[in-house]
């Protein structure tokens, strides 16, 4: 369905888990944060359900996010339950790749279609810093399964942060090009739940581009995503993605809502306006009553964003 602004809801985002085996610096404050209860997450049976409904007014993609998605037991039967969904045209799934190695191919089998991993640095030592926990090895592993299970194409999500990973760029450049891979270059967004020297790590996608037609010759490649900008290398596979919610706000050709893993929907990201589905749901609501709750929120999804209502990142899985 369209909202008020003609921008087309097709894209529905779902946490599957607040839980994150990661903590990295952008996202979470060092000591983590408390965890949701378990009775409060949507069951399979819950997602799968509104979803249904989803469908019937019009999302046709679905990004399974977190937290880290593969840490939810049975992620894998989620996908495949959602395959089975009418008018569901295409999962994807966003993760850290720690455990994705040892889940790509399965993944593939059951139904998912793509995957995005973030991957921030290919520095071993800056990676453990980034994650405060993580290893870097484990994520290049995943990256080569996720390729060779036919997930294609893999794309890397890279947050930019000044002082830290930006140095690192013509690095990024070189693996998407000898793997054929899609990078995307996203800018540090200040939300909440993260400290305060975070708040410095802004810089505008803008550099990044100027830096990387220096080095390559870049031609803007247009494809179907409404968000980011993309150029691709000549001569090569490798096609890089510039998502800049800051410097170039993208709000008028948003697509997207979301819901949490307790069941909110949240029509923007950066507002605070949220819809308890899963209490309907429990609650005993028919689809229709759903449906309309749906509606309602997509109707009120904002304009553009302000830059506020912060919400922390580790709950809503970018
Ligand atoms: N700024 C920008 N992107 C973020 N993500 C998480 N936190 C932030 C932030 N503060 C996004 C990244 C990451 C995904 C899980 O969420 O793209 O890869
Ligand atoms: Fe879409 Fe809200 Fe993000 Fe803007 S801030 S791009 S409206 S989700």
């Amino acid at each position: 369905m369209n909202d008020l602004y003609k921008r087309q809801i097709d894209y529905l985002r779902i946490s599957v888990t607040d839980l994150c085996n990661l903590r990295c610096i952008y996202c979470m404050p060092a000591e983590g944060v408390p965890k949701m209860h378990h009775a409060d997450l949507l069951s399979f049976e819950e997602i799968v359900r509104l979803v249904n409904v989803f469908a019937r007014i019009g999302v046709k993609k679905i990004r399974l996010t977190g937290g880290e998605p593969l840490v939810r037991k049975g992620i894998e039967e989620l996908v495949a339950m959602l395959r089975a969904v009418e008018g569901i045209e295409e999962i994807t799934l966003t993760t850290n790749g720690q455990l994705l190695e040892e889940k790509a191919s399965l993944l593939k089998h059951k139904g998912l279609d793509r995957v995005n991993v973030s991957l921030d640095t290919l520095d071993p030592e800056k990676y453990e810093k980034i994650t405060r926990v993580g290893e870097l090895f484990p994520v290049l592993k995943g990256i080569e399964a996720a390729r060779e299970a036919g997930l294609f194409p893999v794309k890397i999500n890279t947050v930019v942060m000044k002082g830290v990973n930006d140095d690192e760029v013509y690095d990024f450049a070189e693996m998407a090009i000898e793997q054929g891979l899609s990078w995307r270059f996203i800018e540090f967004m200040p939300l909440g739940g993260v400290g305060e020297e975070q708040k410095h790590y802004y810089m505008s996608n803008d550099i990044l581009i100027e830096r990387l037609k220096k080095k390559y010759e870049m031609v803007p490649y247009t494809h179907k995503t409404l968000i980011s900008e993309d150029y691709m290398i000549t001569g090569t596979k490798a096609v890089l993605g510039f998502i800049s919610p800051l410097s170039h706000k993208f709000c008028s050709r948003c697509n997207r809502v979301r819901m949490t893993a307790d069941g909110r929907l949240l029509p923007c990201l950066l507002s605070s306006l949220e819809y308890p589905l899963r209490d309907m749901v429990r609650g005993g609501a028919s689809d229709e009553e759903i449906r309309k709750k749906i509606e309602e929120a997509i109707k009120n999804k904002p304009k553009e964003h302000m830059f506020q209502g912060f919400k922390p990142m580790h709950t809503i899985g970018g």
